[in-house]
């Protein structure tokens, strides 16, 4: 089996986020979960250990469904080990890195958290384009991650760093998201700020 560089870091992945980052960095991952609805089907990617995946399964309801598509196969098997049983018929987790290989359905609700700012420009480009072909106008994208701050900046090198060392993550710097979202049409209709605005979470939504 194909070993994914993440598996490196599934043991010990959400203890050293809580550490280095608190109460904020948890809190983020929660942001706007309460704007998705019964019966909504909800494209999670890279979702890790799916911390907040129990909470998302009993946002959609019976008749929701849950994509969660994440590149380690560790990850998805400490994602679906704590699922209670009665949600397990809502969620289909997906062990994929390809974008192009998401299912082609239609979602009303788009999850990225601490995602975007691991990938290439060139994935970056995929991974908006093949989310587009999956959404409608009345889609929203949750999206939480790291932004640049002044104030950040050593903690930020020293994480990004990290994650080129044991990830081989190409990225020397965070991504200019808002350049995306606005090439893709979409807009910013809701934002809350996290660790004194080092980390953000959108609830985002198609211009008009
Ligand atoms: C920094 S972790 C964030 C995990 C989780 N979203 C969180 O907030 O804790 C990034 C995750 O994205 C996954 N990932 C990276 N590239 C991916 C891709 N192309 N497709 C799906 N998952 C990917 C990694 O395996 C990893 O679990």
């Amino acid at each position: 089996m194909e070993k994914n560089l993440y598996d490196r870091v599934v043991f010990f992945y959400d203890g050293l986020a809580s550490l280095v980052l608190g109460k904020g960095y948890l809190e983020s991952k929660r942001a706007f979960l309460d704007h998705i609805s019964k019966g909504d089907n909800v494209l999670y990617i890279g979702g890790g250990t799916g911390t907040n995946l129990p909470e998302i399964l009993t946002q959609v309801g019976e008749d929701g469904k849950v994509f969660f598509v994440e590149a380690s196969q560790k990850m998805v098997n400490e994602a679906a080990k704590d699922i209670p049983d009665k949600l397990t018929r809502r969620v289909v987790f997906l062990k994929e890195d390809d974008f192009k290989k998401i299912p082609k359905h239609q979602f009303q609700i788009v999850i990225t958290q601490y995602l975007l700012d691991l990938l290439p420009e060139s994935d970056l480009k995929i991974l908006f384009d093949e989310v587009s072909k999956r959404c409608n106008r009345k889609t929203k994208w949750i999206f939480t991650d790291f932004l640049d701050h002044p104030n950040r900046k050593v903690l930020q090198y020293i994480m990004i760093g990290f994650f080129r060392l044991v990830t081989k993550n190409p990225r020397k710097d965070l991504p200019n998201y808002s350049k995306y979202f606005k090439k893709y049409g979409w807009e910013i209709k809701n934002k809350i700020s996290f660790k004194n605005d080092w980390i953000q979470a959108w609830l985002c939504g198609k211009t008009n």
